[in-house]
């Protein structure tokens, strides 16, 4: 999980515009900036962990990768090729080559196809294996490698727990031997003795394949656990970005400070700095909607070191002492 490893992802300037819709006929459809001006890359066989509020456009990034939605502006490189340009036969060799799970593992398998199948059915598209004894076989291998029974080849998605579920997903993920696993709040609908198991097992698969992993969570112990290097999300824009030790210990954006102040500690003094500490940055809450027409800083009306020039500039990228970059007019203030 090294954070130096040659770049497998790389988006550039990516931006995700979406309409609204009107409500009524004379309303006008105002413009939804989901993703703006996002840069990042992914080390081969690393993890990238993705945190921010509700709304950021983190999934949207996800789906980007995914080519589930098209992008207004900005490149992205997966293994050096480019992929918004993919068309027709070039769109299937990319699904092979790059895999999502999902928050809610039940809405994404066919509850009318029991697990051989829905594992085996990627096996045939993917690769080409026959219905029959040997992409049996496989599933259950595949099976194996999540720490699962054989036994549940013959079961319906219904029949199985919710961590189950999920390990079914990423079995089914597996079976096109994917290179990036792309996994969106994996754990967030899990009971949270079963997510260490899922995490684990997904840090297993990577040491075991190489696979890199684009991650994105709520749970900031969590992500912090899994990525090399951590990406934070505010108002569409990736305001602080780094390695994960450097991030945690020395956040330098003022959201990242506000959103690391949520995290429990157990020494209570320090848990009370951190709960007043939070108090003052949650004065002024904005719909995510009120903040994409405003100019400037997307924190402008959160933060507490807010002057005249962040209400007329967004921050350009700056480098971080200790590793990656920040979006702030006056970062580390
Ligand atoms: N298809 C769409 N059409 C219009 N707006 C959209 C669409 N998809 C997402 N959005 C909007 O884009 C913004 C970013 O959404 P996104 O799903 O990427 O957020 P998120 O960071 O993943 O949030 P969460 O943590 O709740 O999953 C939101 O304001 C959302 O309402
Ligand atoms: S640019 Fe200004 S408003 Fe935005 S986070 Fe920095 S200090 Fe706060
Ligand atoms: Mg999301």
């Amino acid at each position: 999980m090294s954070a130096h490893q040659p770049p497998f992802v790389h988006v550039q300037n990516l931006q995700v515009t979406f309409t609204s819709r009107r409500r009524l006929p004379w309303q006008t459809a105002q413009p939804i900036h989901a993703v703006r001006e996002v840069s990042f890359t992914i080390g081969g066989g690393s993890t990238f962990g993705l945190v921010g509020e509700t709304g950021s456009g983190k999934s949207t990034i996800a789906r980007a990768i995914l080519r589930l939605v098209q992008p207004t502006r900005g490149t992205i490189l997966v293994g050096g090729r480019e992929v918004t340009t993919l068309q027709g036969r070039e769109v299937l060799g990319y699904r092979r080559q790059v895999q999502a799970i999902f928050q809610n593992p039940y809405a994404s398998l066919n509850p009318s196809h029991m697990v051989g199948e829905i594992i085996g059915e990627l096996l045939t598209r993917h690769r080409g294996v026959r219905p029959g004894s040997t992409r049996d076989k496989l599933a259950g291998e595949l099976l194996a490698q999540v720490s699962m029974s054989q036994d549940l080849l013959d079961r319906f998605p219904y029949e199985l727990s919710g961590g189950q579920r999920q390990r079914v997903a990423i079995a089914r993920a597996l079976a096109v031997e994917p290179q990036m696993i792309i996994c969106d709040e994996p754990t967030s609908a899990l009971d949270v003795s079963i997510q260490g198991q899922v995490i684990n097992l997904l840090m297993d698969i990577q040491e075991q394949k190489g696979v890199t992993y684009l991650f994105i969570g709520h749970n900031l112990s969590i992500v912090r656990n899994i990525s090399a290097v951590v990406g934070v999300m505010y108002g569409g824009y990736l305001v602080e970005s780094g390695p994960t030790q450097r991030v945690y210990a020395e956040p330098t954006h003022p959201y990242t400070r506000m959103l690391l102040a949520s995290i429990p500690v157990p020494d209570v003094a320090r848990q009370r700095e951190r709960v007043a500490q939070r108090r003052r940055f949650e004065h002024a809450e904005e719909t995510t909607h009120a903040l994409h027409r405003l100019g400037g800083c997307p924190f402008q009306h959160r933060c507490p070191l807010t002057q005249a020039i962040c209400r007329q500039t967004m921050p350009a990228p700056t480098p971080v002492a200790g590793g990656g970059e920040v979006r702030c007019h006056f970062h580390g203030s």
